[in-house]
């Protein structure tokens, strides 16, 4: 099914072709949804855009173009306006059954490049360390940003790029050997790893040689020593599947679970390609990579004196491994902003090697509770599972407070989607980049732009439907949907132009284009709500709104089912 502003392309390039046969510029034909009603639903300016190919004034190529529009279905009235802009008013009748198809049919994103693989890294914690609220934010971004690619036509591989092998299992294998406490060990490994962690960053504190033990310990696992080896794998395995129920919990998973560990025998070749290929020079010991004065990227290293290799090289052989296996069409790695130049510098490299694939880094600010910043070091932080317990505290006392009386069952899964919803959405609607201070007062809040405002809207319409089918009717999707009022018109359009916030969301790897528009709808349809009968309405517009209810409700479900939230049939 064509998005609106497909099928507007489609009319006008039988317009533009009339007029001027041999025109291909195609990209100046482009349709902006407006925001001001008066302005038409949508608007262009490409007889501006594309005036000088016309020669002629830009609101006389504007008349002309409208003149020449073949008889269609979509549009009503073309008004042209200022220095040419082309406002569009879109036919109710289209708009309805457009409405209406979208129960059935998918859209079509045909116009978009989704040839190849893409792949998105994210959450990739450093395991046998805590995971904590650090990772969150990569871990929900991520997420959202797979399910609005696969939606979009994408064919997306979703990898957990592990670091499991770097300088915290060398901590590790000397705080095993010299504090390990067995008993705790059996009972709770995971705590007890944490433990040990923390005790080394105390000890090495006063004793700094016992750095230089770790550094030891770890180039053991590193050379293959069948002991350490052995302690490597039983961190990974005891983190890793705690990391795999802190997903399962949240519902997120991932195709490809390529740790470091992975790529590190890729790395002596990726190296070797630099040095050969004179990219990485020799410096005070040390292999560097030197960049291009302009660019202003400071040098990298790739293999350091001892000969290990770093972050960087890891990063080199998995593009390597990425570029070589996957016919890909682009590389997205989700983490926060503080590795925006390491990005950079690999990026920089992969390209000076000719690895050609597009590179994206999606970075995130920080998240504080309550005004605190979490990190691990100082071993105070938030633990993900004391904060779900929180989350699903809050989303019960919810449910107790508006619906008492459902059985406890339901509401715990309410409690459950409406907390760890909340959670998401509060980082999903914001604008990634910023910083983000999480409080439960707003994120739980019902008259703001929340998770649960929008879990409510999905709910009430469901309670609509409870209510209609006592009086006897159902949601007949064969029904006329009359646009009758401004707000239902108003309705109708919003959830026309949802797959356009969802190509946005893409573009610019922001999902809260999605939370924006589907909280709009929710305000729009809370408002045709509370001034509008629906199941008291005369027998053809009852059936209609209702319909109109039955699609908001739709597109509010995939919004928050592309922010990787759960809707609920009550609240
Ligand atoms: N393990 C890193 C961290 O916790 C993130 C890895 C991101 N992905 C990558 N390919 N570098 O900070």
């Amino acid at each position: 099914m064509k998005t609106v502003r497909l099928a507007l392309e489609e009319l006008f390039r039988q317009a533009v072709l009339t007029l001027e046969p041999g025109f291909s510029d195609w990209q100046r034909l482009f349709f902006q949804s407006t925001a001001d009603e008066k302005f038409g639903d949508y608007q262009t300016n490409f007889a501006m855009a594309a005036s000088k190919v016309f020669k002629k004034a830009p609101r006389a190529v504007a008349e002309q173009l409208v003149a020449a529009l073949p008889e269609n279905k979509l549009v009503d009235k073309v008004e042209i306006a200022g220095p040419g802009f082309i406002n569009i008013f879109l036919n109710n009748g289209y708009a309805a059954d457009l409405v209406k198809s979208s129960f059935t049919e998918k859209w079509d994103f045909s116009h978009i490049n989704t040839d190849g693989t893409v792949v998105i890294d994210y959450s990739s914690p450093n395991i046998a360390k805590p995971m904590h609220v650090g990772h969150l934010r990569t871990t929900i971004i991520g997420d959202s940003l797979k399910r609005i690619m696969r939606f979009l036509g994408y064919q997306v591989i979703a990898d957990n790029h592990l670091g499991d092998w770097g300088t915290q299992f060398g901590k590790l294998i000397v705080g095993w050997h010299r504090w390990l406490d067995k008993e705790s060990f059996e009972k709770d490994p995971i705590s007890e790893l944490e433990r040990i962690y923390i005790a080394f960053g105390e000890a090495a504190g006063q004793d700094p040689e016992l750095d230089e033990l770790a550094r030891i310990e770890l180039k053991k696992v590193q050379d293959g020593d069948p002991e350490n080896l052995a302690l490597w794998k039983k961190f990974v395995d005891i983190t890793l599947s705690e990391c795999k129920r802190i997903y399962e919990y949240l519902g997120i998973d991932f195709d490809t679970y390529y740790g470091e560990s992975f790529y590190h025998p890729l790395m002596p070749d990726v190296i070797r390609e630099l040095e050969e290929r004179k990219i990485a020079v020799e410096s005070e010991g040390a292999l560097v990579v030197f960049f291009d004065e302009k660019s202003n990227i400071p040098p990298c290293i790739v293999r350091k004196k001892d000969g290990a290799f770093l972050y960087a090289t890891s990063d080199l052989a998995t593009i390597k491994f990425k570029h070589d296996n996957y016919k890909m069409n682009k590389a997205v790695y989700v983490t926060d902003d503080r590795q925006a130049l390491h990005f950079r510098q690999i990026f920089t490299i992969a390209g000076l090697l000719g690895w050609d694939m597009e590179f994206v880094h999606v970075p995130f600010g920080v998240m504080s509770f309550q005004g605190e910043i979490l990190k691990t070091r100082a071993g105070n932080t938030i633990k993900l599972k004391d904060l779900f317990r929180e989350a699903e505290n809050k989303g019960l006392a919810v449910v107790e407070e508006k619906n008492p009386s459902l059985p406890d069952d339901e509401k715990r899964k309410i409690a459950k989607a409406v907390g760890i919803g909340a959670l998401k959405y509060s980082d999903l609607s914001q604008n990634r980049t910023s910083n983000i201070d999480f409080s439960w007062e707003k994120a739980l809040s019902f008259d703001g732009n929340t998770a649960p405002y929008l879990q409510y809207s999905y709910a009430r319409v469901q309670s609509i439907k409870r209510n209609a089918k006592e009086k006897g009717f159902e949601v007949d999707r064969s029904a006329d949907l009359i646009l009758e009022s401004g707000i239902e018109r108003s309705i109708a359009l919003s959830i026309l132009k949802f797959p356009e916030a969802v190509e946005k969301s893409a573009e610019l790897y922001r999902p809260n284009f999605i939370a924006d528009h589907i909280f709009d709808l929710a305000q729009k349809f809370s408002s045709f709500y509370n001034s509008t009968p629906i199941l008291k309405a005369e027998l053809p517009l009852l059936k209609s709104r209702l319909l109109l209810a039955e699609a908001v409700a739709g597109v509010i479900k995939t919004g928050l089912d592309l922010l990787g939230i759960d809707v609920v049939e009550r609240m």
